[in-house]
């Protein structure tokens, strides 16, 4: 049988604008366009929403976790159970990170040798261990359309000796994860550059991933507690080392500026818990600003959180409700932000999707930035 477009994993690039990107990665699950924001689904589910509500924000692809779901319920149990996408009831692509980096922030007792790591898990503290093959065994077991390397970073600062023993370490578990992922049409293997802030430690990383030959490639290890404008400083460099004709993935970014800066210095795609995890606390992204529903100045307010804004929260509900619903601790307090918060990012996506096809990405972007300023009204 040879393999028609829609059986293979490919990356159209449609328009640039700067070094900002559009275009879109098929997959036998469907289209991802780019720039991409993918809602984190770590336990087999985005909590608070339903995959079907999901999708109606707009999200195309969802990212999952090999670290959560090898311990609870186990990857062997949900392949038994017809995979992930079955499982989860999502049909469209899902991404799944490699385990290394949870590790080295949510586990116990960690071990870190060339072979892998082990550890306790932290939910019940029983033995595990992961290795690059085991990682893609995991992932092929869970059925993940996008694969990541098996990686590992260290916690910024951190010295150069300390940066390049642990980025070349992750090289030579990139080499392992290609070799144990092997050939699978239709399923993505990418590599993650790691490097910290280092110009040449990030080159040298891209030059290694390269060499090995991913189908698309990641920039790890930031996002870790430097800020900002070094992170922007260093995607400045981390970007331009990597393949122009394959998708380029920011790991674990950000808040809506932090994305917004990531897609001009050439992200592709993007993920982070930030949208569903500030939504159960009462903290909306607007185009103006975080709103805190928390704050008792929207006690009485009849007006919707955005009014520009078409997701089922703000057609539906008042600022006074959501308030309501955040000292009553009630749980539709969750589900109606995360909704808003997913739609707004999603809709951050397309507007730069637009922009970037017509060329017109300066202009968008002073635009967002004009509008954020004038600040929650
Ligand atoms: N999530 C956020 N940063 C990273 C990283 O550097 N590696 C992996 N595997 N996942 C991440
Ligand atoms: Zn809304």
């Amino acid at each position: 049988m040879t393999a028609t477009p829609t059986d293979r994993f490919a990356f159209d690039l449609h328009a640039t604008d700067g070094m900002a990107r559009t275009g879109v990665i098929h997959t036998p699950r469907g289209d991802i366009r780019t720039p991409a924001f993918m809602p984190v689904g770590t336990a087999a589910t985005v909590k608070a929403m339903l995959p079907e509500s999901v999708a109606a924000t707009g999200a195309d692809i969802l990212l999952g976790n090999t670290y959560h779901l090898m311990l609870r319920p186990t990857a062997e149990r949900i392949a038994h159970l017809g995979g992930l996408h079955r499982f989860m009831n999502w049909s469209g692509p899902i991404l799944t990170d490699s385990g290394g980096f949870q590790v080295m922030s949510l586990a116990d007792l960690r071990k870190l040798t060339e072979a892998g790591v082990s550890f306790k898990s932290h939910i019940d503290g029983s033995k595990h261990m992961l290795s690059p093959e085991r990682s893609m065994e995991i992932q092929k077991l869970l059925g993940s359309d996008i694969v990541m390397c098996f990686d590992e970073c260290p916690a910024l600062p951190a010295d150069r000796d300390r940066i390049a023993t642990s980025m070349q370490l992750s090289m030579r578990w990139a080499q392992r994860s290609r070799d144990a992922f092997g050939d699978r049409p239709g399923h993505a293997l990418f590599g993650i550059q790691q490097g910290g802030l280092e110009q040449d430690f990030r080159a040298e990383s891209a030059q290694a991933l390269t060499d090995i030959g991913f189908d698309g490639y990641a920039v790890g290890g930031l996002a870790v507690g430097e800020g900002q404008e070094a992170m922007f400083g260093c995607l400045d460099h981390a970007t331009g080392v990597l393949p122009v004709d394959k998708p380029r993935y920011l790991m674990g970014v950000g808040k809506p500026d932090d994305i917004v800066g990531a897609v001009k210095r050439g992200i592709d795609m993007m993920d982070c818990v930030l949208p569903s995890r500030s939504g159960r606390t009462g903290q909306a992204f607007t185009r103006r600003g975080v709103v805190n529903l928390k704050n008792a100045r929207h006690a009485d307010d009849p007006r919707p959180l955005d009014e520009g804004c078409t997701c089922p929260a703000c057609s539906n509900y008042s600022r006074a409700y959501l308030h309501h619903v955040f000292r009553a601790q009630e749980m539709i307090l969750g589900m109606l932000l995360t909704w808003h918060n997913l739609h707004y990012y999603q809709t951050l996506m397309q507007g730069m999707r637009d922009a970037i096809a017509a060329g017109r990405f300066v202009a968008w972007e002073a635009d967002f930035h004009a509008v954020r300023a004038q600040g929650d009204i």
